[in-house]
């Protein structure tokens, strides 16, 4: 509808420069620029060439969203941008552009949580949220189970990862077979080619015992630890190292436990909507097994396609849409990039 607020989002904080416009729900514009081939030689993201790639590829992208959504800056309602969690100098650089474009142009701007950016961006595919919902937010950075009762105002956390995050773990489990950095999507490819029954690995914090203290944390460095000691077992012997089987068992084992928590989490709290956020919601295995284990229980689980699944300028523009549709204050000219912004905090 033309009278809903036009938003612009801004999403800077690891390797990928996004700007997305929505007016409402509706996606209008998917503007993206990334950095990862220059990190892949590294095997993760380099802070230093990171911001630099932003610093290049900013005002380009821009342009390029404006055009696509065929609208200039004069008649955008707002701009949103993400001020954390996140790298310091990547945040800084959408976090100063951000500001540039509001002060020159005279609009309110949003500094916004990338993390809950990663729960509004379903709505661009769903529509509104129903609320109270149960996030699952599974990211290169984070692992989250969250209680979504206003994602306008705050998110409560139920539990998350005590160690590595499930996007780590997939980018750490790759680089050890041989596969290229991100490690998520090779891994999911390789394991559709696998047997996900051929190697017992660990699912950590399931045991009776861990679940008293940690019902909805995860922990997936022993998992890692596991495979690696798996695979050199392999080597040792002089044996070939089964990739699809390896990556297969290995994402098998990180699925289960998320999806078993995340429903749990549903049950327990008698809710009916669990929407899942993050760069390893773009996981073949994770959508499909989230999908079957909630249909028992009648819950309904929403997952963004792939690539509003990973970082984007859309989802900081879909959460600046709520923000605004639900009367939240724009942000001081002077908010801040916190690479530390906790969970909590929806907008600065
Ligand atoms: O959300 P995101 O793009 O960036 C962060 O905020 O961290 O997530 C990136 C993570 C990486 O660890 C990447 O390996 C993982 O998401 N990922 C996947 C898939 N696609 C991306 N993990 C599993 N399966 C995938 N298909
Ligand atoms: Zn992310």
């Amino acid at each position: 509808m033309a009278d809903e607020p036009l938003i612009l989002g801004i999403e800077t904080s690891c390797d990928e420069t996004g700007v997305g416009i929505v007016r409402g729900h509706t996606l209008l514009a998917d503007a993206l620029a990334s950095s990862v081939e220059e990190h892949a030689r590294f095997g993760g993201v380099v802070p230093e060439v990171a911001s630099r790639a932003h610093l290049e590829a900013i005002v380009p992208t821009m342009d390029r969203a404006l055009t696509e959504a065929g609208v200039t800056l004069a008649d955008i309602d707002a701009i949103a941008v993400t001020s954390g969690p996140g790298l310091a100098g990547a945040l800084l650089v959408g976090v100063a552009a951000a500001k540039g474009y509001a002060l020159a142009a005279e609009k309110p701007v949003y500094g916004v949580n990338h993390l809950a950016a990663h729960v509004a961006v379903d709505t661009l595919e769903h529509g509104p949220l129903p609320e109270p919902a149960i996030a699952l937010l599974v990211s290169g950075g984070h692992s989250s189970l969250l209680l979504v009762d206003d994602l306008a105002r705050g998110v409560t956390p139920l539990g998350a990862t005590i160690d590595d995050a499930a996007g780590e773990a997939f980018d750490k489990v790759a680089r050890l077979l041989g596969l290229p950095f991100p490690g998520g999507p090779p891994i999911d490819r390789e394991a559709r080619a696998g047997d996900a029954a051929s190697i017992a690995f660990p699912r950590g914090l399931t045991a009776a015992k861990d679940l008293a203290a940690h019902r909805y944390d995860f922990s997936f460095s022993g998992l890692k630890t596991a495979v690696a000691r798996w695979v050199e077992a392999r080597q040792r012997a002089g044996e070939p190292v089964p990739v699809a089987d390896v990556a297969a068992s290995f994402q098998e084992a990180v699925c289960d436990v998320l999806t078993s928590k995340a429903l749990a989490a549903c049950r327990a709290q008698g809710i009916e909507t669990l929407v899942i956020g993050g760069g390893v919601a773009a996981n073949s295995r994770l959508r499909a097994l989230a999908e079957q284990r909630a249909e028992k229980y009648g819950i309904r689980v929403r997952v963004p396609r792939p690539k509003l699944c990973t970082d984007n300028g859309a989802m900081v523009a879909a959460l600046g849409s709520h923000l605004v549709a639900a009367g939240v204050a724009p942000s001081r000219l002077d908010l801040p990039a916190d690479s530390a912004l906790p969970l909590t905090t929806v907008s600065v």
